[in-house]
């Protein structure tokens, strides 16, 4: 369930219809938060262009208003961020609410634990079950004093004034939210901060301090940074989110007759997992007008209907794809054959249970789909009429609106408000490319 009980949405999604046109979808939701978090500590003025304007990323904006720095914006997608150099944060007047993102609450507590004033953190019912020992554990060994509630979950609180002290740390799990934090800690750190991954994941922080003139060491599976440098403004340009435009690449591959271009979408090695596995499913894919924009890979993306079959997805690609498997599991419903998931027990901690609620979702639907500790084995088959509960997540509600292009009759997805965290829009824009559905309130 999401928090704000007062805005219960519900959506309906009728069948039978194909996708096409060109559309763009919204602003990389990784790359939005760590501008403003970046735009913020720099010495000038940041302009941001294509900034999601999505939940998650203006309970960060906030966060940093908050501790005093201006922000003009958003409009449009336009933010200018008057940075205040490394030293320049403020406390804030009270308890940061960080709403559903667990990608702000991460990343802020390794910049929090560095700051000279105190800061609480909270958020909505989902992050306040969401595990944060995953970041306290490594900030606490570099010398950070950072308490959570005894089941290790939010609210945090991180005292300030202490000094830190780099870590050589190797990451139990491929987090880019755990990776991240432990950079941010180690811009302010004594000495050299190392993380090693046990699979690479998303690196935009990393291109990011780059792109500001903070140097960064990378090597193998292995980054790191010294303490005591400074970021330099500079200008930002989002690309659309691989990750919203996933809906899309389903729903075109699942629905006969469609053809749809997707604009200026981020294709950086780290987040192209969705590809690999949409083609090694046979679904036909097409990477256009490749270029690169401020530092980040990006291309236009057609998709076309076509013929998919059951894979056994490598289990490389999860960390790749780790956002994208709602979606990718109504193509493998829709699949000939069998698609057997592994090694991919992280969707268990995201913004609900994903691999639990899709398994209930897609067998309400008539689908042969059966959860196991760390994936899923799906039978592709006939997605049938049906209600599906979201449980407040935003990408289940947007997979299963899409799986209704293939159902045999409508699609009623409940608790869909949270769809507003990372893809404003996404009704009237799936509408566009010719979805037929709509949101109401639940009453
Ligand atoms: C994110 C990293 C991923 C991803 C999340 C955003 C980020 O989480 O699921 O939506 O911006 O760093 P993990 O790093 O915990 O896998």
């Amino acid at each position: 369930m999401s928090d704000s009980s007062e805005k219960q949405i519900i959506f309906r999604a009728a069948p039978g219809d194909a996708l096409s046109g060109r559309i763009r979808v919204p602003g990389d939701k990784s790359i939005s938060h760590r501008s403003i978090m970046l735009g913020a500590l720099a010495e000038g003025v940041t302009e941001v262009s294509g900034f999601l304007e999505g939940e998650d990323n203006l309970a960060t904006l906030e966060a940093f208003r908050a501790m005093g720095v201006r922000i003009e914006g958003p409009a449009d997608g336009q933010v200018t961020i008057h940075g205040v150099g490394m030293h320049g944060l403020r406390a804030p007047a009270k308890s940061l609410y960080l709403g559903n993102s667990g990608t702000s609450m991460r990343l802020l507590s390794g910049l929090m634990a560095a700051q000279g004033f105190d800061v609480e953190m909270g958020g909505d019912a989902s992050l306040s079950t969401r595990p944060m020992k995953r970041v306290t554990d490594p900030l606490r060994l570099m010398g950070a004093v950072v308490e959570t509630s005894e089941k290790g979950t939010p609210p945090l609180k991180v005292k300030g004034g202490q000094r830190l002290k780099g870590i050589d740390y190797p990451m139990p799990m491929a987090s880019a939210q755990v990776k991240s934090c432990l950079l941010l800690a180690g811009l302010y750190a004594e000495g050299h901060t190392c993380v090693s991954e046990p699979a690479p994941t998303r690196d935009h922080t990393e291109r990011m301090l780059t792109g500001f003139g903070y140097p960064v060491e990378r090597s193998g599976g292995k980054v790191c940074v010294q303490g005591g440098g400074k970021l330099s403004a500079a200008p930002i340009d989002v690309p659309a989110d691989i990750s919203s435009a996933t809906f899309f690449m389903v729903g075109a591959a699942i629905a006969a007759g469609s053809d749809i271009v997707l604009e200026h979408v981020g294709i950086n090695p780290t987040r192209i997992g969705v590809i690999n596995i949409l083609r090694l499913m046979g679904a036909g894919l097409e990477l256009l007008n490749e270029r690169a924009v401020g530092g980040e890979p990006v291309a236009d993306i057609r998709v076309r209907a076509g013929k998919l079959k059951g894979i056994r997805i490598p289990e490389d690609q999860v960390p790749l794809a780790i956002d994208e498997f709602p979606a990718l599991f109504v193509a493998a419903a829709c699949a000939e054959g069998e698609t057997v998931l592994t090694g991919a027990e992280e969707l268990r901690v995201k913004e609900s249970d994903r691999i639990q609620v899709m398994a209930d979702g897609l067998v309400a639907l008539g689908i042969d789909a059966r959860a196991t500790p760390d994936g899923i084995v799906i039978q592709g088959g006939t997605l049938g009429s049906g209600r599906v509960d979201s449980h407040g997540d935003h990408r289940i509600a947007m997979s299963f609106a899409m799986a209704a292009l293939r159902a045999t009759g409508p699609i009623t997805i409940t608790d869909c408000a949270n769809v507003d965290t990372s893809f404003p829009g996404f009704v009237d824009l799936a509408r566009k490319a010719g979805l037929d559905l709509v949101a109401e309130a639940d009453r």
